[in-house]
């Protein structure tokens, strides 16, 4: 069989969108090898056959960005609705609305202050420790925000989250904990923001919905390496410690185990996401999916709904890599890897697995749009070396 101009491994939105730019732009034959059964990656959703609520199927999804090259090219796909996402958070007994803000403080104190009063009491209770002088991550965010708040916010959460006390994380896992002096609870604050109208799969289903283009689903790369390593031009998109064979170690992830359940209510939590910051509730967060979409009402079965209990650990062999932890450990391995990348022939890496990265969606599209600008097309238009 002839061979395909370019392989590509996984059909995330970083693969998808180097198949696409190939396939549409330069009249490449693409194979996408995937090894799930769907494509779009951790993007990929699924309509609850009972109920019709269309649940993100790797945990909640929301697209919002600031980068107009991307925005447009998204839109190329598909529309957006105007969805713009909050979050809350309970924490003994009470919600409030996050992330960090004038109604938070208010509500909290039990108190009205203005901005300059919130200014002044948040500098004042943060001063307890400086923040060069932070040892760890619950000193980091007292110097940030002050103890009360940190107790009532970060502490239970982030515990919960990285299954070790605060006290035992680094300070530099956060850098900043940003306090907003105004009533404005809108959780992103990027130009674009807003949910695919038809979903995400028939977003990234359109895609690679071009005759250049196959998919073959439940196919691993590894399986099928040597009819393509050397022979044709790759990018891959998973793990780069799995292409090496782990041999430098494994680098570490967070997972989060996600449980899904249909509830006889119509509305269980009146929002789509709650955090619960409490440290005896064993979930980091419930997902409510319907509220993502209220434009689609009419077609959600009344008096029912799906939610989603979340529960952050650290990732085991088998389990899905969600997030880098990123010690000093997993960085000098990611070194290691990387030189052994860059002499990797005609293999480019990309995507937040290829590279180790926490890469928002609007991300994995800019940076596969780049290194289709500056390595695969000057590669195939000008025959320039595949580094
Ligand atoms: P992926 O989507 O992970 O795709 C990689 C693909 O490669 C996978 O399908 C995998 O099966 C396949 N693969 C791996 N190894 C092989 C192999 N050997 N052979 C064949 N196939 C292979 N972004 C946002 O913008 N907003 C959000 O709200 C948001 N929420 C998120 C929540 C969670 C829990 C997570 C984990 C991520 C979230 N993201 C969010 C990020 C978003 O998922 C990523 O930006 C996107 O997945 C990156 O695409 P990718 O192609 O790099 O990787
Ligand atoms: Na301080």
């Amino acid at each position: 069989t002839q061979q395909p101009d370019l392989v590509i491994v996984g059909a995330g939105l970083f693969g998808l969108t180097i198949a696409e730019r190939c396939a549409e732009e330069l009249g490449l034959r693409v194979l996408i090898l995937e090894r799930r059964h769907h494509l779009g990656g951790n993007a990929y959703s699924e309509f609850d056959p009972e109920t019709g609520v269309e649940v993100h199927k790797y945990g909640a999804h929301l697209f919002h960005t600031s980068n107009e090259r991307v925005w447009q090219y998204a839109n190329r796909f598909t529309s957006f609705t105007d969805y713009k996402h909050r979050v809350f958070g309970k924490y003994q007994g009470q919600v409030y609305s996050l992330p960090m803000n004038l109604g938070l403080i208010n509500q909290f104190f039990g108190k009205s202050h203005t901005p300059d009063e919130a200014r002044a009491l948040i500098a004042e209770q943060s001063s307890e420790i400086a923040t060069e002088d932070a040892s760890n991550l619950e000193e980091k965010a007292i110097s940030l925000i002050g103890r009360p708040l940190y107790e009532a916010f970060i502490k239970g959460y982030t515990a919960k989250q990285w299954q070790t006390d605060p006290t035992e994380l680094s300070a530099e896992i956060i850098t900043r904990l940003p306090v907003r002096y105004t009533f404005q609870n809108g959780w992103f604050s990027d130009t674009y923001e807003g949910l695919p109208v038809d979903g995400y799969t028939a977003w990234l289903t359109k895609m690679a919905d071009h005759p250049n283009i196959e998919v073959r689903l439940e196919t691993d790369f590894f399986a099928v390496a040597d009819d393509y390593k050397g022979k044709v031009p790759i990018v891959y998109t998973g793990p780069v410690d799995e292409y090496f064979g782990n041999s430098e170690g494994r680098l570490s992830w967070r997972t989060v185990d996600l449980e899904e359940s249909v509830v006889d209510t119509g509305d269980f939590q009146g929002t789509g996401v709650v955090n619960y910051n409490d440290q005896e509730v064993p979930y980091t967060r419930i997902i409510e999916f319907k509220h993502f979409h209220p434009e689609r009402e009419k077609t959600h079965l009344p008096g029912k709904s799906v939610i989603v209990h979340e529960y952050s650990r650290f990732a085991e062999e088998g389990d899905e890599p969600y997030y880098p932890v990123n010690t000093a450990d997993d960085r000098a391995k990611l070194l290691k890897y990387r030189e052994l990348a860059k002499s990797e022939p005609m293999v480019l890496f990309g995507g937040r697995l290829g590279t180790y990265k926490y890469l928002d969606m609007h991300m994995a599209i800019g940076a596969a749009l780049s290194m289709y600008d500056n390595k695969l097309k000057p590669h195939f238009t000008e025959g320039a070396e595949l580094t």
